[in-house]
């Protein structure tokens, strides 16, 4: 898939999206992942919360981890599963999702909950990343809808997020992705003593995607 140049002047027609669970990630990748998550999203952590590398990175490489790439390949062989630690060729990382399918609590009060049910499956994004120098570009809604696309092709009920309360340009950005405030979610109050809220996105009709 080509993700399409919606606003920047130099041309990212180039740029590609891979898709991999964790186990299948070059050590290169691997690496590339943790550098961005933890230079995005370090500082924010330890105004929120605290932040724990060896935590971080179990989570990414979690069997039960996927990821949605965006890579800009720099040669030849552009796989995203190569076991080296560095060549030539590795590609560059423009931004990722990582995500999982999970059951998740169903709620009366949610509307895609059904009777009775105590658990549902969605698509549970842990990270959403993209590089400083790509924002803005519409990358980050492209690898989100494709994500929502994977999540109506395996039916599952809806894609899950957390985000800091604080982090608003991320909110603003799910808000324009059409992503609401979950049922599960703690408060929004400031004075409620959990950081992040849980937005959410029903699979209720089937998403468009945009290339
Ligand atoms: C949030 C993030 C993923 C958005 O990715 P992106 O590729 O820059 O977003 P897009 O270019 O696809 O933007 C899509 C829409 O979201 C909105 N949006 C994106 N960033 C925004 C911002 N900083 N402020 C306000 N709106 C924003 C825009 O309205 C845009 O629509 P437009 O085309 O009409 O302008 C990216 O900024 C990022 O990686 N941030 C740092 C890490 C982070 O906070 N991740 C989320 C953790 S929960």
């Amino acid at each position: 898939m080509r993700i399409e140049n919606q606003k920047g002047s130099e041309s990212i027609d180039d740029i590609a999206i891979e898709c991999a669970r964790a186990s299948e990630l070059s050590v290169f990748l691997r690496e590339e992942i943790y550098i961005l998550l933890e230079r995005n999203m370090r500082a924010m952590y330890e105004q929120n919360w605290s932040w724990d590398d060896s935590v971080k990175r179990s989570e990414l490489e979690h069997p039960s981890s996927r990821f949605l790439l965006a890579i800009l390949p720099r040669g030849k062989d552009t796989s995203v599963r190569r076991r080296t630690r560095h060549s030539g060729s590795d590609p560059c990382l423009i931004g990722f999702i990582m995500w999982r399918f999970e059951d998740y609590d169903a709620l009366p009060d949610d509307p895609v909950s059904r009777p009775l049910e105590n658990t549902m499956e969605v698509a549970y994004c842990y990270e959403m990343q993209i590089n400083a120098a790509h924002r803005g570009r519409g990358i980050g809604s492209q690898l989100l809808q494709l994500l929502e696309a994977i999540a109506w092709r395996t039916h599952m009920r809806k894609v899950v997020l957390t985000v800091f309360k604080d982090n608003l340009n991320a909110r603003k950005f799910y808000t324009k992705c059409k992503y609401v405030m979950d049922a599960t979610s703690p408060s929004d109050d400031p004075d409620d003593p959990y950081r992040a809220v849980i937005m959410s996105k029903s699979n209720r009709e089937q998403p468009a995607l945009s290339s």
